[in-house]
């Protein structure tokens, strides 16, 4: 399967992002942030298009959120082709960027080079994004050299949970800082074009920002950063359990969706659903028909 590229007027791409990223200069007028949230499907993602998002992320998220996983470790190269292609679908302005999930760009340079040429040439994405820092150098070069845009994922990286013990805030010591700066400066070196900063206490995000010339995208790492990130099941109310401390939540989805499938199941059983309104309605030749006697079954 092949996918057309999007363009046009308004389309968001690599460099329009670059071009996004606040220079501490005192002459630069502050750029716009940039928005992004996850979606995993065709509906979602056309509404979120619509809505002027600027990069719509099918982040592997989608294990835990959509197909209830434990963790995000379980979710495949053909999971991930199967929901980038819909979001690819759905979408004309936003910027398409694809989650390399676990397994896929861990074996061999060559197997990442391909799984993540799969995601643009099958999927659609228009950018893949990867987790880890300093590690992911050399496969970030190789990926760029491809012609494959590479968003960056530093701090908490939800792949690495076995190896960091849980969800937990990642550089609080001067060590862990220091590390987390260098993740993320291997991560611009290697030719990524922004880097995620996930759980990252504010001061040392803003720091990051400060320094590095392609753009930060926070999701709990404060508000300095040069754009936001959320899950968009979190923002809409619509994820069970615990919900972390930055997910600011906009809507109860779920309320909405319980109070209107119960309305529907008492409208079932007490009949008032379907009304007279919502039925088709007979012809005067199927009403003949109807009124006429039934017929009698012939022997064979
Ligand atoms: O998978 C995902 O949704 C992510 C974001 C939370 C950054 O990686």
């Amino acid at each position: 399967m092949s996918v057309a590229p999007r363009v046009g007027e308004g389309k968001i791409t690599v460099p329009g992002i670059l071009s996004r990223k606040n220079s501490s200069s005192a002459s630069s007028q502050p750029k716009t942030k940039i928005t992004c949230l996850t979606a995993y499907d065709f509906p979602t993602a056309r509404l979120l298009d619509r809505s002027g998002v600027d990069i719509l992320l099918v982040g592997d998220s989608v294990g835990m959120v959509v197909l209830g996983y434990d963790s995000t470790l379980p979710v495949t190269i053909d999971e991930m082709l199967h929901h980038t292609r819909a979001v690819h679908r759905g979408t004309q302005r936003a910027l398409v960027v694809a989650d390399m999930p676990y397994g896929s760009f861990h074996v061999s340079i060559e197997e990442s080079v391909r799984n993540a040429v799969r995601l643009v040439k099958e999927g659609g994405a228009e950018a893949v994004k990867i987790e880890g820092g300093e590690r992911r150098i050399e496969l970030i070069a190789r990926l760029v050299e491809a012609e494959i845009p590479v968003m960056g994922h530093v701090g908490l990286t939800p792949q690495s949970i076995h190896a960091l013990g849980g969800f937990h805030v990642q550089g609080k010591t001067a060590e862990a800082a220091r590390q987390l700066e260098r993740d993320a400066r291997a991560v611009q070196s290697a030719g990524a074009f922004a880097v995620v900063l996930e759980s990252v206490p504010r001061d040392l995000a803003a720091r990051i920002t400060e320094k590095l010339h392609i753009p930060t995208i926070g999701i709990g790492a404060g508000p300095d950063c040069d754009g936001q990130v959320l899950v968009l099941h979190d923002l809409l109310g619509l994820t069970q359990g615990h919900k972390p401390k930055f997910a600011r939540q906009y809507v109860d989805l779920s309320g909405e969706i319980s109070r209107a499938v119960a309305g529907y199941c008492a409208d079932v059983q007490s009949g008032s659903f379907p009304a007279d309104a919502e039925s088709f309605h007979s012809t005067a030749e199927l009403r003949d028909y109807l009124r006429a006697p039934a017929l009698v079954k012939q022997r064979s």
